[in-house]
C-alpha cells in the first residue's frame, strides 16, 4: 500500500478550493481518501449522503481518490483506514487558529497522525463553502467556483426554502 492521505472536512459543499488541493495532492501521495464528516460542529446545508454525493461527482475525474462519510474522532477513523497523515488546506492567517487547535488536539489524541498543511492556489484562496453558501442564497452567480452538480444543488436548494418561507 503507498502513502495516503486523509483529507477531512464538512465539505458543505465541496468547492474548487477543494478539488484543487485534492489534484495537488495526488502529486505528494499516492491516494486520497476524502473524509466528510457526520457529525460536523456546522449546521450544515446538505445532508451527509448529499455531500458524499456531489464530492464524489465533482471528483469522479481524478483517479486514486476515495470519497467516503466518517463518524466518531476523525483520528480514530484515519487509524481505520492505515493513513498517517491528515491533509488540511491553508487559505488564509484567519484560518490558523482553528487549525491550529484541531492539528494540536488530533495530535494529543494519536501522536502517530500528522497534520500537513498545504496553501490554497492563489485562484482559490478566497474560496470558502461559507461565501459560496451565502452568494447562492442571495441569488448571486457562483458559477468557477464550484462544480455544475454544486451550482445545480444550492440553486434548488435555496429555491426550495424561498417557496418554503413564502407560503
Ligand atoms: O471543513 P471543516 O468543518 O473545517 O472540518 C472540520 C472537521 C470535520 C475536520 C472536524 O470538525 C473534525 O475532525 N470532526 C470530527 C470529530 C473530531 O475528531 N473532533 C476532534 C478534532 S478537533
Amino acid at each position: 500500500m503507498g502513502k495516503i492521505a486523509v483529507y477531512p472536512g464538512s465539505f458543505d459543499p465541496i468547492t474548487f478550493g477543494h478539488i484543487d488541493i485534492v489534484g495537488r495532492a495526488l502529486e505528494c501521495f499516492d491516494g486520497v481518501i476524502v473524509a466528510i464528516a457526520t457529525d460536523s460542529q456546522k449546521n450544515t446545508l446538505f445532508t451527509v449522503e448529499e455531500r458524499v454525493e456531489m464530492a464524489r461527482l465533482g471528483l469522479r475525474e481524478k483517479p486514486d481518490v476515495v470519497v467516503e462519510s466518517f463518524q466518531g474522532l476523525l483520528v480514530d477513523y484515519v487509524a481505520r483506514t492505515k493513513a498517517t497523515v491528515i491533509l488540511r488546506g491553508l487559505r488564509a492567517t484567519s484560518d490558523f487558529d482553528y487549525e491550529f487547535h484541531m492539528a494540536s488536539t488530533n495530535k494529543s489524541l494519536n501522536e502517530n497522525v500528522e497534520t500537513l498543511f498545504m496553501m490554497a492556489s492563489k485562484d482559490f484562496c478566497f474560496v470558502s463553502s461559507r461565501t459560496i453558501k451565502e452568494v447562492a442564497s442571495l441569488n448571486g452567480s457562483v458559477k468557477g467556483l464550484v462544480p455544475e452538480c454544486v451550482e445545480r444543488k444550492l440553486k434548488e436548494r435555496f429555491e426550495a426554502m424561498r417557496k418554503k418561507s413564502q407560503r
